[in-house]
């Protein structure tokens, strides 16, 4: 890990001339002034009902204009990015001001994107306030929103100035909320083998941005290796989207978890004994569910996984084996049918 005291750590995620540092830990907002430089104008972006950490003084006396962004994926369009783009053109932003999200994963996304677009970009520091944007996110430069065809369709890589992940903001977050973290922490569990539950909080947070930073430090634009950060997430995304959202993002990727070990020992790339693991991780340490609900059907479920944006060439999986968890393309689909019919509703 980078710089470190009892309270705050930080994490550098290397980017060459574009790295940033990422503070973690107990007020560790009032690092922000610092990360804000000669900004005179601050867009602060966040929705209602976000944990109002950042305040005039963490903001160093500069000017502020404030964005309220509504709520949920329907929100998440390019109508929101044109209306944010129209709010900074109004308040004479120039490239020298900077773009500051507080909020969870929705509002990083759309902030980063519009940073990234307006006057062709404009610096952004996001201040993500769920577990699932400060290990996940908020780290890495991905911006994006939905079209009417898909989630995420459209975006850009655009890496922040910095990151702030001041813990404080956890202490109201819904269970719900706290689930979805917790299927990303499952995951980074299997990346590293770490046993991440043994942390306390705020190591627990740092150790899984620390794992992302080198990830995205050794693949920043996903031409291969940064895809195992979407381990669990092939059935994931298929069973968000066909059960309506009824099942919150890191319940989803617990479930696609297990189902990416099971897959692999089908394929022979690891054992049972393994697969027993995937299910003690994450039904036991992070309680999380772990079998497959009656949400689709097979013929369902195959449909949206072939339409997943990272599928080229047939079923992409990423999946356990004796090199680690890597990205395997060309996946058999029957192979794929077959266990989804003998696990769904088990
Ligand atoms: N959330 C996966 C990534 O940032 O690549």
């Amino acid at each position: 890990m980078g710089e470190s005291t009892p309270e705050l750590a930080t994490i550098t995620v290397d980017l060459g001339a574009r790295s940033y540092p990422v503070h973690v830990g107990h007020g560790a907002v009032s690092r922000l002034d610092g990360l804000l430089g000669e900004a005179r104008t601050i867009a602060l972006v966040t929705q209602e009902g976000i944990p109002a950490l950042v305040d005039a003084a963490v903001l160093g006396g500069r000017r502020v204009e404030r964005f309220l962004i509504g709520r949920g994926e329907t929100a998440k369009t390019l109508s929101t990015v044109g209306e944010l783009c129209s709010g900074f053109a109004a308040a004479g932003m120039n490239r020298a001001d900077v773009v500051v999200s507080v909020g969870g994963g929705m509002v990083t996304d759309v902030a980063g994107f519009a940073a990234s677009a307006f006057h062709r970009g404009i610096d952004v520091v996001h201040v993500p306030t769920t577990l699932l944007g400060m290990v996940d996110a908020a780290i890495g430069g991905k911006t994006g929103v939905n079209l009417p065809e898909g989630k995420n369709l459209v975006g850009a890589f655009w890496q922040p100035r910095g990151v702030i992940c001041d813990v404080d903001a956890l202490a109201t977050l819904p269970e719900r909320e706290v689930r979805c973290g917790n299927g990303e922490m499952a995951k980074y569990h299997f990346l590293t083998g770490d046993d991440l539950a043994a942390l306390d909080e705020v190591e627990r947070i740092a150790r899984c941005v620390e794992i992302k930073a080198e990830v995205v430090a050794s693949d920043e634009r996903e031409g291969g290796r940064r895809a195992i950060l979407n381990y669990g997430h092939t059935l994931a995304h298929a069973l968000e989207t066909a059960s309506a959202h009824d099942l919150a993002h890191g319940e989803a990727v617990g479930i696609g978890l297990v189902f990416a070990a099971e897959l692999a020992r089908a394929l022979g790339r690891i054992d049972g004994e393994r697969v027993d693991a995937h299910r003690a991780v994450v039904g036991d340490l992070y309680g999380l569910g772990v079998d497959i609900p009656d949400v689709a059907s097979v013929t369902e479920l195959m449909a949206l996984m072939g339409r997943d944006k990272k599928a080229i060439g047939g079923l992409t999986f990423v999946l356990d084996g004796p090199n680690g968890v890597e990205p395997v393309a060309g996946v058999d689909p029957s192979t794929v049918s077959d266990l989804l019919a003998s696990l769904i509703g088990r």
